[in-house]
Formats: structure tokens, C-alpha cells, sequence
């Protein structure tokens, strides 16, 4: 009785864990910046239980002057401030509410993925996880232009830390690959976000309030 007791505490644990390892992390304060093709295009960092969220990007065109936008989200004040860096001057807009949904990148990504619990597909060595990553995949046709498109999602397995997206662009009918896309999700941290990710870039009082 003792021993079988023992044996199903243990399956279950290694069921437990075995579960708890194939999740995709869902940290509910993190922070990374978004480069694809090795080129910076965005920065997230989201702090739910504080309530702020900082979602910026940047311009495309080589212009200095127009560097590029952000949206700050405090709960505090029930406002998504709107600071716009491409437009001349430079202006900002505090919206009511908010937050809107794109701005928690990480949670609407893991959705697309099927959601935490899916369990990875494909186990990859990849040095870029110096080692292992848990890998896990989409893939949809595009009938019209003839395109099949395959997104692996990356995770160190050491860490449960989000390394990488690799979205493969194949024709349909040859199989052939046409091109490859790399999104890298850099200095990934979780816990509690630093008070400077949400300093305002400009001085509230010149926000447009509607
Ligand atoms: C896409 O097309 C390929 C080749 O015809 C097929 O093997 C695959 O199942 C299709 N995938 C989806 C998601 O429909
Ligand atoms: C913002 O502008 C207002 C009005 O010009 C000024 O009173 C205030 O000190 C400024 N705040 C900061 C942080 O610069």
C-alpha cells in the first residue's frame, strides 16, 4: 500500500513536472526588445500587478530627428499616454484607459502559439540557447499567392527564457524555401520592471487630453 502510494506520488510528480516544463513561459512582468533581422524595432516592458505597460517602437527611415513613437500605460491615472517622436514638433495625446491589446506582445504571441499550456513540439539544439530549446510551431497556407509559412517559436529550455521566432516562407507547390525571417526577443528579464521604463519623454502638460 505504502509503495503504491509512493509510485503514484511519483508518476504524478514526474507528470507535474513533465507539464510544467513543456508550458511556455507567461511571466506577468518582463521586459525585451524586439529586433528583426538584426535590426532594433521595438521594446516592451509590461508590469501587471503594478499596472504599466511601455510599448515603443522605432521609425524605419534613417532619419534621426523622426526616431519613433511610444505608449505608456499607467492604471493610476486610467490613461495610455500616445508620445509621438515622428511628427514635427513632437507631440503627445493622453487617451483615456486603455490598455489596448497589442501592447502585451508576449501573451498575445503565446495565444497564437495555443495558449501556455501547449506542450512543445520539437526538442532543438540550437547554440543560440546554448544548448537546448524547447521548440513549438504554426503553419498556415497562403492559397492565393501559393505560400506555405512555418513559425517555430524558441525557448531556452535551461531557463524557460524566450530566445527567438523563426518564420520559414516555402512555395506551396515546390516546397522550395524563399525566404527566412529571424524576430529575437533580446535581453529578455522578468520580475518587477524598473521605474525608468515608464519615464515620460516629454512633460505631461502638453498632452492633449480628450
Ligand atoms: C499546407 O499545404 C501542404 C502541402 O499541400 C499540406 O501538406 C499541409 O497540410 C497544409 N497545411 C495546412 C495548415 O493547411
Ligand atoms: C511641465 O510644464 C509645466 C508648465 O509649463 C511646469 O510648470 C512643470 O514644472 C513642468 N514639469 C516638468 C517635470 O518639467
Amino acid at each position: 500500500m505504502q509503495a503504491m502510494m509512493t509510485v503514484t506520488v511519483l508518476l504524478l510528480t514526474v507528470l507535474w513536472i513533465g507539464l510544467t516544463m513543456g508550458q511556455i513561459p507567461n511571466p506577468n512582468q518582463y521586459r525585451f526588445t524586439l529586433t528583426i533581422g538584426g535590426r532594433a524595432q521595438e521594446r516592451y516592458a509590461i508590469d501587471e500587478p503594478a499596472g504599466k505597460m511601455s510599448r515603443l517602437w522605432y521609425s524605419n527611415d534613417a532619419d534621426e530627428e523622426f526616431g519613433g513613437n511610444q505608449d505608456i500605460y499607467v492604471r493610476d491615472d486610467a490613461r495610455t499616454y500616445f508620445f509621438d517622436f515622428m511628427s514635427k514638433p513632437p507631440g503627445c495625446i493622453a487617451n483615456r484607459g486603455g490598455p489596448y491589446n497589442r501592447m502585451n506582445y508576449w501573451s498575445n504571441l503565446i495565444q497564437s502559439f495555443g495558449g501556455e499550456q501547449k506542450i512543445y513540439d520539437e526538442l532543438i539544439f540550437d547554440p543560440d540557447c546554448d544548448g537546448t530549446c524547447l521548440t513549438w510551431k504554426t503553419e498556415f497556407n497562403e492559397t492565393y499567392h501559393h505560400f506555405r509559412y512555418v513559425n517555430r517559436l524558441y525557448v531556452k529550455k535551461a531557463e524557460q527564457k524566450p530566445i527567438k521566432m523563426v518564420m520559414r516562407k516555402y512555395d506551396l507547390d515546390t516546397e522550395k524555401l524563399l525566404s527566412t525571417t529571424v524576430t529575437r526577443f533580446v535581453n529578455w528579464i522578468t520580475g518587477k520592471v524598473p521605474d525608468y521604463e515608464y519615464d515620460y519623454p516629454m512633460n505631461l502638460t502638453t498632452c492633449y487630453k480628450p
